[in-house]
């Protein structure tokens, strides 16, 4: 990102300099699709690409938003409420967040912001999460003394994603954005929110991102679908047993309890959710022992499941992945966040990477009739003040 320039075109706008930068990663899930709503693991990691916030503060109540990456510009003021207006489009995610914070009590004031995102929109890498925790931290150091603690912006920024835009997302994204660390995977528990640190060191091995370019449409409606589905899950499971969440029960335990759907759909969901839960402990012990192979194994299982049981990926994912797993330098691969869509992960010899998506293009392109993108990425920082 040419910060240079940022700051050339925050003035265009603004008139003056801004007086503080802040950056905010996208992130990729290595394993733990689908079960965060489910009081399962994840094992996601911040990337190195994401959002750049330039910010100056004002002297009055109103908050004006502009974007390289759109054109619409918004303008907002904190002398009336803040609500959500399909025309403010992207601002609505920073919009949220700022509603919640105040409603908590938090300082918020005037201030002129340029964001500016590295993230493909709409690709499954949290476009969305990696704003709301930056305006979080913006606020946080700007107004509050940084006495809010990560976490909680964190929490804030889910609240915002749920109650201001009307996702029901689970709390990974803003978790792993507003937690990641350098060269590091986080396994979160998502029922306690215990989480601890792997190093992804993936010997002659590395992680490449693969765009199917197919567009998210309609992935906010099928994900609160899934959602409701879970919950159906859940009652039928809580029949005979006290559990909170699905991924309480072990997948032995969910097998006796088979029995007990009567409908099939309900049933896999709640499968896939909790053989899901026990392949990312599999995963994270395979990591730190570096068994690549396994993992990479256990990477193709998830994927399976999210296509057979939750069915989530679509034509577009499971074709990219077939291709990956097609050459002998990819030992593993499946569709990352919420599918329908977006990307996919595969883990790639390091020399082999221009081989292998130079012939995944060309097999996906034959398949699906566009071309798909590619990024290889390092696992980043989570959000931070630049400068
Ligand atoms: C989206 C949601 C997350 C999570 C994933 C699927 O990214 O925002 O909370 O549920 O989908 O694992």
């Amino acid at each position: 990102m040419d910060i240079k320039k940022l700051h050339e075109t925050f003035t265009e706008i603004y008139g003056e300099d801004s007086e503080a930068t802040f950056f905010s990663p996208g992130r990729i899930n290595l394993i733990g699709e689908h079960i965060d709503y489910n009081g399962g693991y994840v094992f996601p990691c911040a990337l190195d690409f994401g959002t750049y916030g330039l910010v100056k503060v004002r002297n009055d109540n109103k908050i004006n938003f502009a974007s390289t990456n759109f054109d619409l510009r918004v303008k907002s003021d904190l002398d009336k409420p803040m609500k959500n207006d399909v025309i403010d489009d992207w601002a609505n995610y920073p919009k949220g967040v700022i509603k919640i914070m105040l409603d908590k009590g938090y300082k918020v004031k005037g201030m002129d912001i340029l964001i500016s995102g590295n993230i493909p929109n709409g690709a499954g890498l949290s476009s969305s999460a990696s704003l709301e925790v930056l305006t979080g931290v913006i606020i946080n150091n700007l107004f509050n003394d940084n006495s809010i603690g990560m976490i909680d912006i964190v929490k804030m920024s889910q609240k915002a994603e749920n109650d201001f835009v009307g996702v029901n997302c689970g709390i990974m994204d803003q978790f792993a954005i507003g937690m990641g660390k350098k060269a590091k995977a986080i396994l979160l528990n998502c029922q306690t929110l215990e989480y601890s640190y792997a190093a992804v060191n993936l010997l002659n091995y590395e992680i490449v991102i693969m765009n199917t370019n197919k567009r998210r449409a309609l992935a906010e409606s099928k994900y609160n679908e899934r959602r409701s589905e879970c919950e159906k899950a859940l009652e039928v499971i809580k029949k005979v047993k006290d559990v909170k969440d699905i991924c309480q029960l072990k997948p032995e335990e969910f097998d006796k309890l088979e029995y007990l759907f009567t409908d099939e759909k309900i049933k896999n969901r709640a499968k896939h959710s909790v053989y899901e839960n026990a392949r990312v402990i599999k995963a994270f012990n395979c990591l730190n022992n570096g068994d690549l192979i396994e993992f990479g194994r256990l990477l193709v299982e998830s994927h399976n499941s999210l296509k057979n049981l939750y069915e989530v990926t679509g034509k577009e994912l499971d074709a990219i992945v077939e291709e990956a797993l097609f050459s002998d330098s990819c030992i593993g691969a499946r569709m990352t966040g919420a599918g329908f869509g977006g990307c996919a992960i595969a883990i790639v010899e390091k020399d082999k990477v221009n081989l292998f998506t130079s012939r995944v293009k060309r097999e996906y392109t034959k398949r699906i009739g566009y071309e798909p993108t590619f990024y290889s990425t390092g696992i980043g920082e989570g959000v931070h003040r630049v400068e």
